[in-house]
């Protein structure tokens, strides 16, 4: 190949992160890896019916290597940056080479959930840094003290906030809309798209965003109803 071929084909070859099918798999990948840690981080949560002493030693485990936690918790601030970039840069692409009259077709043909994505992503978001600066940092605790590594008492005493534990609830819904339509949007963005696969996919989708869902409202629903002192 001749350095002119070479150097057009690099002016037209979009690199795999300007190409728009390069976007939607780094928002498959990285949706993929935050997925995987709310599944693990509900497993471990769900440990708070076992009592305050096997809670505490799931947090306190977590935090036995400090390395270990530094590099979980950068790869997942990387995914959860390259998540929103590349939603903002699609959407805005797709605004971009979306004619104005298309609005009503587009509205009819995509699902409540696919249209709740937008909003829905940022209240996320909001929930996330609420719930770090609650949980992890202690800056917020509404109706008592935050005890560092006492995660049973933050997170019994947290909840026993009506407000507190209704802007959770809240929360944790979208979340799980967002899921449901993350998890079958995942195998499209990646190209897998099937008649005959992709409805049941997308029922498998509500089955697995519902449980884990359901999983994390019972926490502070339990501690509302005093199930869980
Ligand atoms: C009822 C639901 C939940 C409960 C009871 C809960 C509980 C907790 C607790 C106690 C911590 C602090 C752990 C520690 O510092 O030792 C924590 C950290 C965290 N939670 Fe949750 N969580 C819930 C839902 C969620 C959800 C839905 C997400 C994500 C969408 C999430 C994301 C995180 C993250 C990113 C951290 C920081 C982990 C770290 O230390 O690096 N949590 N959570």
């Amino acid at each position: 190949m001749s350095t002119s071929t070479v150097q057009a084909f690099k002016h037209q070859a979009p690199s795999f992160w300007q190409s728009t099918n390069g976007k939607k798999v780094v928002m498959a990948v990285t949706g993929c890896i935050l997925f995987l840690f709310i599944i693990g981080h509900l497993l471990g949560n769900l440990l708070v019916y076992a009592g305050p002493v096997r809670y505490n030693a799931y947090a306190a485990f977590l935090h036995f290597d400090d390395t270990l936690l530094w590099i979980i918790r950068s790869v997942l601030i990387v995914a959860v940056v390259l998540h929103i970039t590349a939603t903002v840069q699609l959407a805005l692409r797709n605004k971009k080479a979306r004619p104005v009259d298309y609005s009503r077709k587009e509205a009819i043909n995509s699902s409540f959930a696919s249209r709740t994505m937008y909003w829905s992503g940022p209240i996320v978001l909001a929930f996330v840094i609420f719930h770090l600066l609650e949980f992890t940092a202690g800056y917020i605790h509404p109706g008592s003290q935050f005890i560092r590594g006492d995660v049973y008492h933050n997170v019994i005493a947290g909840f026993s906030v009506w407000w507190v534990s209704a802007w959770y609830i809240f929360a944790l819904i979208l979340l799980g809309i967002h899921l449901r339509h993350g998890i079958w949007s995942m195998f499209q963005s990646v190209g897998y798209n099937h008649k005959k696969h992709t409805p049941l996919l997308k029922k498998a989708a509500l089955v697995i965003a519902a449980a884990i869902i359901l999983g994390y409202i019972s926490i502070p629903i339990s501690v509302l109803t005093g199930l869980v002192k």
